[in-house]
């Protein structure tokens, strides 16, 4: 049965974030619609489209209107999906304002652990105040009852549960943080703390990633001018659909993929796939390759490191200079090692559709996830989930959520360049039957973690909490 009646939410589910889980852009071919890259339209697209509701987001691509009816519903013919979307359309100086600025040059910056600095800006932050109440308008007007399930998600919607709250003052509102929570000093220097905070404890339930952004969240709201909110504050540590029977990667995929990108036959595989974003520590996971071939000579020629990198907020300044810095990276290691038959980095900075990234995730020895700081990393799930061979080895970021659960990889720290290095190193020796024990542990891990029973957890305390039945007590 669907998740939505065994808990009584009735039909009345709605989604909003900012990112929409379809994108549609004009070709020479035709309209064509994509997904785009990040872990929260992995997560959720999941969730919707086993229970049916309405997704509302923003809508970005160049055929995005063309797409829709005068509802801004996206059309039957370019949806293939048992949910509605809604499309919410924003100026380019909202674009400037709301998500390029307050989000993901104030927020994003604040939230993660890096080199760099959040910039806040007023203008900005007006923007975002405009565009939360025109969502929370959104919300209200998609509502079918007075008493919708809302789940908001997200750092670009801080203010939308106090908004909907005003007007729908019995909905269910759950909203879930993405990406780490930061310490209540670092949260200090938001200007417009009180107002975050305030709006997103307007929400039946606050959900976070880990335990450490709960408890940060936790001393923010004791910090609170304006005293607690009610919401329910836990830990719902996201993941992915796990995989329904799969076949054993075809013999020939190794072959097939290392043609693709370009790699020689018989090269061994690191695979890194990823946002081109400077959290994510793809700069560091090059240097321990390289310091790798320096220690090891013996693997020139034998070992490629396949970097996916989906281009990602383009128009700012921090985006285009990553961008720039891990191609100029990738040139410098492979003038300084590769041969005519070897390139030690392959870049494809670019997306990749989901049937390469899991056929690249198959394909590999080693997948690498070194994030600077990460909220979760769904990449590093997604790898465990398309092992069914039971071979392949995880290095991973302590400072992605995602760590706290998959001990059984190879943890580093993002910043110890040497200690990556060796990782990488004894996850090209590891024997195969410690990389079985490895992966049959983490794949029990994600497969009785799945994102349904993350929603499941969310909705289900967002319903009883609303009903007054407190589910568990406060930690
Ligand atoms: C992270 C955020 C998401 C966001 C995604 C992609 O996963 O938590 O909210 O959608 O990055 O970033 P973008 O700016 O392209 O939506």
């Amino acid at each position: 049965a669907r998740l939505l009646e065994q808990l009584g939410c009735g039909d009345d589910l709605i989604v909003v974030s900012n990112r929409a889980p379809c994108i549609h852009s004009h070709t020479p071919d035709g309209v064509i619609a994509q997904r785009p890259a990040g872990g929260l339209v992995t997560a959720l697209e999941a969730v919707l489209a086993k229970e049916g509701g309405c997704w509302i987001a923003h809508g970005s691509g160049d055929a995005d209107r063309d797409t829709c009816d005068e509802h801004d519903h996206v059309r039957k013919e370019h949806l293939d999906a048992p949910y509605r979307l809604r499309r919410l359309w924003l100026g380019e100086d909202e674009v400037a304002g709301y998500y390029e600025g307050l989000s993901n040059e104030g927020l994003w910056p604040l939230c993660h652990r890096t080199d760099v600095e959040p910039t806040f800006r007023d203008a900005d932050w007006e923007h975002y105040v405009r565009v939360n109440r025109r969502f929370a308008e959104a919300v209200v007007a998609e509502a079918a009852t007075a008493r919708p399930v809302v789940l908001v998600q997200d750092y670009h919607l801080a203010l939308v549960p106090q908004m909907v709250r005003e007007r729908l003052p019995d909905a269910v509102i759950v909203l879930f943080w993405h990406i780490p929570f930061p310490a209540p000093q670092r949260l200090a220097r938001l200007p417009w703390r009180e107002q975050v905070m305030a709006g997103l404890l307007a929400s039946t339930v606050v959900g976070l990633q880990t335990p450490a952004d709960r408890d940060n969240f936790k001393l923010a709201r004791g910090a609170c001018a304006l005293g607690a909110g009610a919401a329910h504050v836990d830990a719902y540590p996201i993941s992915i659909a796990w995989p329904g029977r799969q076949e054993l990667p075809a013999p020939g995929l190794g072959d097939d993929v290392r043609r693709r990108f370009g790699i020689a036959p018989g090269v061994r595989l690191l695979v890194g796939v990823d946002r081109m974003d400077y959290t994510k520590g793809i700069p560091e996971r090059l240097q321990a390759f390289e310091l790798l071939l320096e220690l090891r000579p013996e693997l020139l020629g034998q070992v490629s490191l396949l970097q996916i990198g989906a281009p990602c907020r383009g128009a700012l300044p921090a985006y285009q200079e990553i961008s720039r810095q891990v191609k100029a990276m990738t040139a410098r290691i492979n003038a300084r090692f590769g041969t005519d038959t070897w390139q030690p980095v392959v870049l494809h900075a670019a997306s990749a559709n989901a049937a390469t990234v899991t056929d690249c995730y198959r394909a590999s020895d080693v997948c690498l996830v070194t994030s600077l700081h990460d909220g979760m990393n769904l990449v590093a799930k997604e790898f465990v989930a398309a092992r069914n061979n039971l071979r392949g080895v995880l290095v991973l970021s302590r400072q992605a959520g995602a760590a706290a659960e998959l001990e059984q990889a190879l943890l580093v720290e993002p910043r110890d360049i040497g200690g990556i290095a060796r990782a990488i190193g004894r996850a090209l020796d590891m024997p195969p039957q410690e990389q079985t024990d490895r992966m049959r542990a983490m794949r029990a891990v994600v497969s009785q973690n799945t994102v349904f029973g993350w929603a499941a957890r969310l909705l289900g305390d967002g319903m009883r909490i609303a009903a007054g039945r407190t589910a568990r007590p406060e930690l």
